[in-house]
């Protein structure tokens, strides 16, 4: 469990408005069964405490009001063993109504089991996030974990360019298995041809623009980027700095050095776009992303490897290949977040899961190290405000053909 070494204070911090504690994470996830399954569906449920619905609401307004989300860090109470028992309790109510519901109704709760799972899984990606934020601001520097190291970088394919014909293709989930509403429905678009680089950008790459004066030459920067550069001061990805002239980072295994073969991670939307503009390329969109990575397999280096960190290539293969698409980082694409062709959000409360955010957002692919493996699917539309860097979220390039 990705709370078990975690203490209770370290559970109860929030280090900035985007970050929720590890204890409201793992409450919240249960109010989500509780709210959506066991609350319509199950008449003989017994609320476990009624506070708990303003406490642990995130968003829904369908649903009440709710506690402000910039102040869940001053939740002292319920205590982490409180929410615990909350946890169990919504927990065997689910699994009981699985025992006791009729025909009608287990088709009915099924859907919302499978969204609430997979909604739990969106929570384990930011539980782990948020704890690299909230440690990372500790003069501490606590780590979450002891280092684990990636596979030695064997001699793989040096960094190529891989071609795409585009014409007409088609994106977006065909409606067979779990997918989010946000990912369909699956339409018809049209591309130009283009290259994707077969890798992401490396730490390496990046410090290359980092003295190249990236950060002081607004010539490659969006306004509102170079406005973010200056208001914040920002000189290199999230988590680095300085020391003895040296560039450290900030992981979930504790502060090392930069390894100059790994990917740059925690990075912005300006950050990205301002890198390819220096780079005299562009980032992809999401279909070109989509396009291209129709026929990938869905390994990577996910949560799975308990990394929580991107690796560099372990090499493979040996004609040019896009490498590193599944996994690692997510990939920033030059998209904007909003309803593909014909999309309709669901009735109710449920249809405020994703539709209502699609404005002044951009899309990322391909999952990172911190995603569970089987939350990945090749149609997954990630999504943040562009000037986040908090997420696992990295570059690839692209250029016209
Ligand atoms: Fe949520």
């Amino acid at each position: 469990m990705l709370a078990a070494n975690l203490s209770p204070e370290d559970q109860a911090i929030q280090s900035m408005p985007d970050v929720s504690p590890t204890k409201w994470h793992l409450a919240h996830t249960s109010w989500f069964f509780e709210t959506f399954v066991l609350g319509p569906l199950d008449p003989g449920y017994r609320v476990f405490d009624s506070a708990f619905a303003y406490l642990f609401n995130s968003y829904y307004e369908a649903v009440g009001p709710r506690h402000p989300r910039p102040e869940r860090g001053l939740l002292s109470r319920p205590t982490v063993d409180a929410i615990g028992a909350y946890r169990d309790h919504v927990t065997a109510a689910v699994l009981r109504l699985a025992d006791t519901a009729g025909d009608a109704v287990w088709r009915e709760a099924t859907s919302l089991i499978e969204l609430g799972l997979h909604h739990e899984q969106q929570h384990q990606e930011l539980m782990l996030m948020d704890i690299k934020h909230v440690f990372s601001v500790n003069p501490l520097l606590p780590a979450y974990q002891a280092p684990r190291p990636c596979p030695v970088p064997s001699c793989g394919p040096s960094p190529s360019w891989i071609e795409f014909a585009g014409g007409l293709c088609e994106i977006g989930h065909n409606g067979r298995g779990f997918a989010f509403d946000n990912e369909g429905p699956r339409h018809k678009v049209w591309l130009e041809p283009y290259r994707l680089a077969s890798h992401p950008v490396t730490c390496g790459e990046y410090l290359d623009f980092i003295a190249d004066g990236g950060y002081r030459r607004p010539e490659f920067w969006l306004s509102e980027g170079w406005a973010c550069v200056q208001q914040y001061a920002w000189q290199a990805p999230l988590y680095w700095r300085t020391q003895d002239g040296e560039w450290r980072i900030f992981t979930l295994a504790g502060e090392r050095r930069v390894e100059p073969a790994e990917l740059v991670c925690h990075v912005s939307f300006y950050e990205a776009d301002a890198f390819a503009r220096w780079a005299g390329r562009r980032l992809p969109t999401e279909a070109e992303w989509e396009n291209a990575a129709a026929d990938l397999r869905l390994t990577g280096n996910l949560a799975d490897s308990q990394h929580y960190h991107p690796c560099p290539d372990a090499g493979g293969g040996g004609a040019a290949e896009l490498r590193q698409m599944i996994g690692d980082v997510w990939e920033w694409t030059a998209s904007p977040y909003v309803a593909y062709p014909r999309f309709r959000a669901v009735a109710g409360a449920i249809g405020e899961y994703n539709g209502k955010f699609m404005s002044n957002q951009m899309v990322l692919r391909g999952g990172a190290a911190v995603t569970p493996p089987n939350h990945m699917r090749i149609t997954y539309r990630n999504f943040f405000a562009p000037a986040s860097r908090w997420a696992f979220s990295g570059v690839r390039l692209a250029e016209d053909i």
